[in-house]
């Protein structure tokens, strides 16, 4: 029995789906940092380098497989007769469970956050009382793990939607907003007093920052960042039909995915500058850093919980992307939507809880010296989705190469930018991807 395939009600719709997915955590809290620290704008241009010939090319051939055989990312491969490259899927669907574990937790803080700078927990509070509140907050035992499974909630309800009712209208609605959150954002933030020394090190090009280790750096991010590599692109694209002119829609995906990264540097980092406090990397910048920030600003009431409003709505977007491909492939086993998004919206929840717990009752357990938290990161975002995208860029370039060219310039047309598409998919996407992986287990050093 063959149930008819849901699709996207416009072109327009799987744009903001697709660009909801890549515009997650990884652009507004990790690029603005990395590339502070990284050299600057020299670090921005290699990115955009990469983004626009790697990631765009891999993105490009996830779209294309997807929407060849309108199927999951494991039965994809076997319909064009490459079972084994099947593999994809699956480490996709392992990988999915496994980000969803951490992202939900991350994106529960979020949450907390809205709440506690909308009730005025904040006034008045300096930046070592912010740090010991964030400490305390992660390492308690219930409170975060209830604010995870209420976001693993709203994921679910957008996901049980389906795809044009629920992902669909979530990024056409969410999407805008978020714009327009940032675009606030960035006004108050480089109208404040002292915000040219954050433009500054945002901006200034320091090519002497930049090393072997910078640029894998750098790929990795794209990778993460445009949500490559494990078949979520892939399950999007193939609620596309035929007629979809694919390479434009790949390009304006990476497109606005670079443009919200550098949006966000611009409204964080000048902000950071303006109140002398320190641009220092990760969670911290986020969760105290920048709640600081925003205690001290004029407007800081209104700006602090917009902020954590769009990291929300960012996180959101990307947390149904990675639901829906396990949707996908569990309902071409005979389970039906609701049954599935329950089902695995419960699984993540699970999951999530050693996660959470990381930051207090088990910080001391240990899996190859790491807890629980950072092993879901370090091995999807370090080993899974490099190896999904190089099988998919070896699969595009190699084996199915007259299907590849057919998908995306028509019959008969071998134009210059789908010959450098296949070139990039052939050598510079595995070799680089290769590099990646290795400096990544610190098995090779730049
Ligand atoms: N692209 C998302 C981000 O930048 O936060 C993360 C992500 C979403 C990765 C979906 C992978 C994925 F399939």
């Amino acid at each position: 029995m063959s149930i008819k395939r849901e699709h996207w009600g416009s072109r327009l719709g799987f744009i903001m789906a697709t660009a909801g997915s890549a515009i997650g955590l990884g652009n507004i809290w990790k690029f603005p940092y990395m590339a502070g620290e990284n050299g600057g704008a020299a670090f921005i241009i290699i990115y955009l380098a990469l983004v626009f010939t790697i990631g765009l090319s891999v993105l490009l051939a996830e779209i294309m497989i997807g929407r060849s055989t309108q199927s999951d990312a494991v039965t994809a491969f076997k319909k064009l007769g490459h079972g084994g490259f099947s593999v994809v899927g699956y480490m996709g669907i392992a990988a999915a469970f496994m980000i969803l574990s951490f992202y939900c937790v991350v994106a529960g803080w979020t949450i907390a956050y809205i709440i506690k700078f909308a009730s005025g927990h904040f006034v008045g509070m300096g930046g070592a009382e912010l740090g010991a509140e964030f400490g305390s907050f992660i390492a308690a035992p219930v409170k975060p793990i209830l604010y995870q499974g209420g976001f693993v909630i709203l994921t679910v309800i957008v996901v049980l939607g389906g795809i044009a009712n629920g992902i669909e209208r979530a990024g056409k609605i969410l999407m805008p907003l978020l714009f327009v959150i940032l675009i606030a954002l960035v006004i108050r933030g480089v109208t404040l007093p002292g915000a040219e020394r954050g433009l500054e090190f945002f901006l200034a090009p320091d090519f002497s920052k930049i090393t072997g280790s910078t640029i894998m750096a750098a790929l990795g991010q794209a990778f993460f960042s445009l949500s490559l590599g494990m078949g979520a692109i892939l399950t999007y694209g193939s609620y596309l039909d035929k007629t979809a002119n694919i390479g434009k829609s790949a390009s304006q995906v990476a497109f606005l995915d670079t443009l919200v990264a550098i949006l966000a540097g611009l409204a964080i980092l000048p902000a950071v500058f303006a109140f002398n406090m320190d641009p220092g990397a990760g969670p911290g910048l986020t969760f105290v850093t920048l709640p600081a920030v925003f205690s001290a600003m004029p407007g800081g009431y209104i700006f602090g919980p917009l902020f954590f409003c769009l990291l929300t709505i960012a996180a959101l977007t990307s947390s149904v992307s990675l639901l829906e491909p396990l949707v996908a492939f569990f309902s071409t086993k005979g389970f039906s939507r609701a049954q599935i998004t329950i089902a695995s919206g419960f699984l993540t929840f699970l999951m999530g809880i050693p996660c959470s717990l990381s930051f207090g009752l088990l910080s001391d357990f240990k899996i190859i010296d790491r807890n629980f938290f950072d092993l879901m990161d370090f091995l999807t975002a370090n080993l899974m989705l490099p190896i999904g995208g190089m099988l998919i860029a070896i699969f595009a370039g190699w084996v199915i190469t007259p299907l590849a060219i057919r998908e995306v310039s028509g019959e008969g047309d071998h134009g210059l930018l789908t010959k450098a598409w296949i070139f990039i998919l052939r050598f510079v996407a595995p070799i680089a991807i290769a590099l990646i992986l290795l400096s990544g287990l610190d098995i090779i050093q730049f």
